[in-house]
């Protein structure tokens, strides 16, 4: 069983690449919360990086997982850059529960974080080109069953920026808000959360209080009216990763 979370497609069809040839089935981790997953010989998790460290939403849900200490436990991240704590941060929540990680790995792919700070992810296509190869090698590792810990190491630049006080006015910027004059309440920003935090209210979109900054919402509205730090999102900025749709996000 493949494990994901994701908000603009890069580790859900990281998940799906690998499931296809390990033969796993992959579903939405939130998904998994309540199954009884003991008599799974093989748990993959498959998730971005956001702010040094994995998503708030992945730390929550991890530990509610039912899974056996004698799965085969794999971790690929996904990330624009570097992972730094995100491996880390989930190996000592599987630790508290008794399950070791057998293999940890990354992937760098288009940061669709870059538009929060006016970039164009899709200038960062050229990634997809060195992921290719470095993803087959993973998938051969993990089909078979290779055990390895990489970028599995403590960053104290990611711990030190998750800190409550920082992490709160950094966190800001990745934290989308709805222009109501551009929105149409068409519903897609409500179907691609994986958190569910968005309601469709009288026409308009409203977001509850679950955000976890994946900006599926901001990279998927076909009209751009979920916007960041107050400026407009440009349809030319707006990213997925090209095996993923709309209807593929709604887990
Ligand atoms: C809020 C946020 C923070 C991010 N922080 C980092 C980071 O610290 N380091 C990095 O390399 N990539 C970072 N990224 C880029 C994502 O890890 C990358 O785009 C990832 O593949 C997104 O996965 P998804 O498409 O499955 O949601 C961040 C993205 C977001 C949305």
């Amino acid at each position: 069983m493949i494990l994901y979370f994701s908000g603009t497609g890069n580790s859900l069809a990281i998940a799906r690449q690998i499931a296809d040839r390990v033969g796993n089935q992959v579903i939405p981790l939130r998904k998994a919360i309540g199954l009884d997953l003991t008599h799974e010989k093989r748990i993959g998790l498959v998730f971005p990086t956001y702010w040094l460290d994995a998503p708030i939403a992945v730390r929550e849900l991890v530990p509610q997982l039912n899974i056996s200490p004698e799965a085969y436990t794999f971790v690929v991240i996904t990330c624009g850059a570097q992972t730094n704590n995100a491996v880390w941060s989930v190996r000592r929540i599987l630790r508290e529960k008794g399950v070791s990680v057998s293999y940890c790995n990354k992937i760098r792919v288009p940061d669709c974080s870059a538009l929060a700070f006016g970039r164009n992810p899709n200038n960062q296509a050229w990634k997809f080109e060195r992921y290719a190869p470095r993803l087959e090698k993973i998938i051969s590792d993990i089909a078979a069953e290779k055990h390895g810990l990489h970028y599995a190491g403590f960053d104290p630049l990611g711990w030190l920026l998750n800190r409550p006080s920082i992490a709160a006015k950094t966190q800001k910027t990745t934290r989308p808000a709805c222009n109501t004059e551009k929105c149409i309440g068409c519903g897609i920003c409500a179907k691609v959360c994986p958190q569910q935090n968005i309601t469709i209210t009288d026409g308009k979109a409203i977001l509850g209080d679950k955000c976890t900054s994946c900006l599926a919402c901001v990279h998927f509205c076909p009209h751009q009216s979920m916007e960041l730090n107050g400026k407009p999102t440009l349809a030319e900025r707006q990213y997925h990763h090209p095996m993923v749709e709309v209807k593929d996000m709604i887990g």
